[in-house]
């Protein structure tokens, strides 16, 4: 973990709105018993796209809780382990007799298959990757297949003897339980992952589960989720006031939009302006947030403060740490100068409170260090309000156009909590910062100019801490160079550097060096993460 996105704000203690059962307000809900496979999310994922509400919980969750929330169906995930291994993990084996419909999906197959008669063994061939798969025999889960498709395999145990108490669904040349199904109870297991892209009708799939199998009709829609969601927080914050730190990003910025709806005048919006944020940035914010919403928006111009505490510090990661401390001294004086405020909005999302394991049935996965994870000191004394925890960051987006926030806020790419300040390599000074805020600008223009801001995940510049040689008329000059950085990513853990067209190299090249004083060169970045990061610092 490299450091503190304290913009994010983002707060994983187990929190007062923890306690509410957000399970209960759903009337059509899927479980996902998470066995730890790297695939659980994603098949929630999929499933509300189903307009389903889905939500990964332990896989050991007891009877009883089950019972209790009145799931229309569950799915097994995959997992790392064995299910022959004797700490194996398990579910408690009644499940199967609720007469709730069930999927398992490769090791949730697997367990599936043993617990019901079935028997799993170490294959002779593991299978990995894209394999043809056939429908074997018709069934309301195959509904709209074609007999011949591709799916993506990824399993080195096999279930054998399965027939005496499972129909063959679907196989492969290797593998004759590819896709099987229970003689008499409504349970199903698939050897492939239908969450993942590469299974090409997987989305099918898991569609013909929710709704032909499970009986779902696709009730949760994010305009209904924003009534729910303001009718919990006026219940909830009554007369008082409510604090909402904004960054100028997606999430801060849909609290805060539904914040707005939910009690109107009664919210603070805090915007802390750090000198390391990029062209235009604090105007949007004003604009959004004191034109278009008119909340009671504080705009604290604390650049000096941050500037003087940053003087000659060129370590990426001691510039963190100062930037993340002063920006809570900051934040916390201004929102201890807000009188009656009782609350703290934050833009903690479902994947966070998964990762963090700090939902109440959620998996007891292991904590996963990553940047988007920390955010503002329990000592601040609010009481938390998070009402984008059972969401994932499509559904944020989705929400925030309902809301009325603009397209370009909504997909915005990720700024990291300490900005620009990572991106201007060296001594953080005003007119270098002035510079690299300058190029940034050229970068996102010509982008958004040749229609490919979208096709982006994220792109940047950054300012090197190098001077070389050049020629500008007839003299010769010796300056800073800026190096422009885009990458393809589907969750940033990975990487691509995105292949850009020439022309709009050139583009972006040729107005960098001819309008941003002091830089001579440009250069761009062709690295993947890994081994590089997608940050230079
Ligand atoms: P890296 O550079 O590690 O970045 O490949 C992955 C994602 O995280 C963002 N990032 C940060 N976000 N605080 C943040 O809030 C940070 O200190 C930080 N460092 C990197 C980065 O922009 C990318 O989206």
């Amino acid at each position: 973990m490299r450091g503190v996105p304290l913009h994010n704000l983002v707060f994983l203690m187990t929190s007062p709105a923890d306690s509410r059962d957000v399970f209960a307000t759903h009337e059509e809900l899927i479980l996902v018993l998470d066995f730890g496979g790297q695939t659980a999310q994603l098949i929630a994922r999929r499933i509300r796209d189903q307009s389903v509400f889905c939500q990964l919980v332990r896989h050991d969750l007891s009877l009883e809780r089950i019972r209790e929330l009145k799931p229309k169906g569950l799915i097994l995930s995959g997992g790392p382990a064995s299910v022959y291994d004797a700490k194996s993990p398990q579910v408690d084996p009644r499940i199967f007799d609720l007469g709730i419909p069930v999927l398992g999906i490769c090791y949730g197959m697997h367990l599936a298959c043993q617990t019901l008669g079935g028997r799993v063994t170490p294959g002779s061939k593991r299978e990995f990757g894209r394999t043809e798969c056939r429908v074997a025999a018709p069934d309301p889960l195959m509904k709209d297949l074609p007999t011949q498709s591709t799916v993506w395999m990824s399993h080195g145990d096999h279930v054998e003897n399965a027939l005496g108490s499972f129909l063959t669904l679907m196989d492969t040349a290797t593998c004759s339980f590819a896709a099987v199904k229970h003689r008499s109870k409504p349970v199903y297991g698939l050897q492939f992952h239908p969450e993942v892209t590469h299974t090409e009708y997987g989305g099918q799939l898991l569609a013909n589960f929710v709704k032909d199998i499970c009986g779902c009709h696709g009730t949760w829609k994010i305009s209904s989720l924003i009534e729910r969601e303001v009718a919990t927080i006026r219940a909830r914050v009554g007369k008082k006031r409510v604090i909402c730190g904004l960054s100028g990003g997606v999430d801060s910025s849909v609290v805060a939009a539904l914040l707005y709806r939910a009690i109107g005048s009664q919210l603070s919006c805090i915007f802390v302006d750090n000198g390391l944020l990029r062209k235009g940035e604090s105007d949007k914010v004003r604009d959004r947030f004191q034109n278009h919403f008119k909340t009671d928006l504080h705009v604290i111009d604390a650049k000096d403060r941050f500037l003087n505490e940053l003087a000659g510090i060129t370590d990426p990661q001691q510039k963190r740490k100062i930037i993340g401390r002063v920006f809570i001294e900051v934040f916390r004086k201004e929102a201890e100068s807000i009188p009656d405020a009782e609350f703290l909005a934050q833009g903690t999302l479902y994947p966070d409170v998964i990762e963090s394991g700090a939902n109440i049935d959620g998996p007891a996965a292991t904590i996963k260090a990553h940047h988007n994870v920390g955010g503002l000191p329990e000592q601040l004394g609010f009481e938390l309000i998070e009402p984008l925890r059972d969401l994932f960051k499509d559904e944020v987006r989705r929400m925030g156009l309902e809301l009325g926030l603009t397209e370009e806020l909504v997909w915005r790419h990720p700024f990291p909590g300490p900005g620009l300040g990572v991106r201007c390599l060296g001594e953080l000074t005003a007119p270098r910062l002035a510079k690299l805020r300058e190029a940034d600008a050229i970068v996102m223009e010509e982008l958004r100019l040749a229609g490919l801001y979208r096709q982006i995940q994220q792109a940047f510049a950054v300012l090197l801490p190098v001077h070389s040689v050049g020629v500008m008329g007839d003299g010769r000059t010796y300056e800073e160079a800026i190096a422009v950085r885009a990458v393809s990513t589907d969750d940033f853990m990975t990487a691509d550097w995105f292949p850009m067209p020439h022309e709009v190299l050139q583009k972006i090249s040729t107005r960098i060096i001819n309008e941003v004083r002091g830089v001579n060169r440009v250069v761009y970045d062709i690295s993947s993460k890994p081994p590089s990061t997608i940050e230079w610092e």
